[in-house]
């Protein structure tokens, strides 16, 4: 049996939709991506807007048509689906090991324009083999360590090192660099934020430059999310930004002082039970992220905490104004992960459903 995501919904109000469900507020949306391509318009820097926070080709395309170069993808499963909604351009910004993934990206790369990370010799050999095999020669950007200690190689020497192995591999085509500076992104003060990400793109540029004094190619320098995309524009090595979270913001970056995006995401719950000063809503552990601490109730004066999968906690200091059956709409603190919960957006405009779109990229973690 194929379960049909309710059809009728496109034209109910947030109030007559069912719990807990993934709301999108369009005109937000567009003001937010409006205003990062705004943003990037007159700058040197272009943006390659990070899908692992959407998930939707749906927004992908919206942030093509104004002036993204491509996006990028956290994992393959992301970028399959990308490329099946016929977005192009993708950079896998993860490494792609083992003779499965490999064959994936092969095949990926075979509908549309991708461009791949490494950060290890033989995992390049690896990719290069294949794609040779198969007639490729995959643009790729050797991944750079700036201080996040997750993936990449070391700045300078070993960095060069690598390229000058990865110029030479017949299946790689060497594009560049990719340094991202995930530790800087969500620092509160701005000078904070700027001196942090200033200390993450030296080393990177200085790696671009001695890329460049070895005759290799450095067209694409890629870094930057939300939090430093305004400060990338001060490096003339860099050439694009990866920023992501920026499309509906989060509690955790609505602390992140000098941005100037909307929280465009809530999630709808119900309240299902209530005493005192205390309403529980059905709205826990599976469809509201808490890895960046607590969610937010929407206009009430209330704490959430989570009740376990399937509930939540508002607690008001004094009162309680909810009653049973109240719709309640509540911030995911963390955009990403809260959306991977979630199968369907229903996408609102005044209050009202204009469309539902697919997360269609959740869950593909792989
Ligand atoms: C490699 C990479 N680039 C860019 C981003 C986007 O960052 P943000 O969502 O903070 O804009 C992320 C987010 O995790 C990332 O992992």
């Amino acid at each position: 049996m194929v379960w049909a995501p309710d059809p009728q919904a496109v034209g109910k109000t947030i109030d007559q939709l069912d719990t807990p469900c993934l709301l999108l507020d369009l005109d937000r949306l567009e003001r937010n991506l409006d205003a990062m391509a705004r943003f990037f318009a007159d700058k040197p820097v272009r943006l390659r807007p990070h899908a692992k926070t959407h998930k939707t080709p749906n927004v992908a395309r919206m942030q093509l048509e104004r002036g993204a170069v491509g996006i990028c993808c956290a994992k393959l499963g992301e970028a399959e689906v990308m490329a099946a909604g016929g977005i192009s351009g993708i950079l896998v910004t993860t490494e792609v090991v083992g003779p499965a993934k490999i064959r994936r990206l092969i095949g990926l790369a075979q509908q549309a324009s991708v461009i791949t990370v490494v950060d290890d010799a033989a995992a390049a050999q690896a990719v290069s083999d294949a794609a040779a095999a198969a007639g490729l020669r995959l643009r790729c950007l050797v991944d750079v360590d700036v201080g996040q200690h997750r993936t990449g190689v070391e700045p300078g020497e070993s960095a060069l090192d690598l390229a000058l192995k990865v110029a030479r591999m017949p299946g790689l085509e060497l594009a560049g660099l990719q340094g991202y500076e995930g530790h800087a992104q969500h620092i509160v003060d701005p000078d904070e934020r700027r001196t942090a990400h200033a200390a993450a793109m030296q080393p990177l540029c200085q790696t671009a430059d001695l890329l460049a004094v070895h005759g290799l190619p450095t067209e694409i320098v890629s870094t930057g999310g939300t939090g430093t995309h305004q400060f990338a524009a001060d490096y003339r090595a860099i050439t694009e930004v990866q920023a992501g979270s920026y499309v509906v913001m989060d509690i955790e970056y609505g602390h992140v002082a000098g941005l100037s995006f909307e929280s465009a995401l809530t999630v709808l719950a119900s309240v299902v039970s209530r005493s005192g000063t205390a309403a529980i809503v059905d709205a826990g552990y599976k469809s509201l992220s808490t890895d960046s601490g607590p969610p937010r109730a929407k206009n009430l004066d209330a704490r959430y905490t989570p009740r376990g999968d399937e509930h939540g906690r508002l607690t008001f200091d004094s009162g309680n104004p909810l009653a049973i059956g109240d719709k309640v709409e509540i911030t995911p603190s963390h955009c990403d992960t809260t959306i991977n919960l979630h199968d369907l957006y229903y996408v609102t405009r005044d209050g009202r459903v204009v469309a539902v779109w697919p997360v269609a990229a959740r869950g593909r973690v792989q």
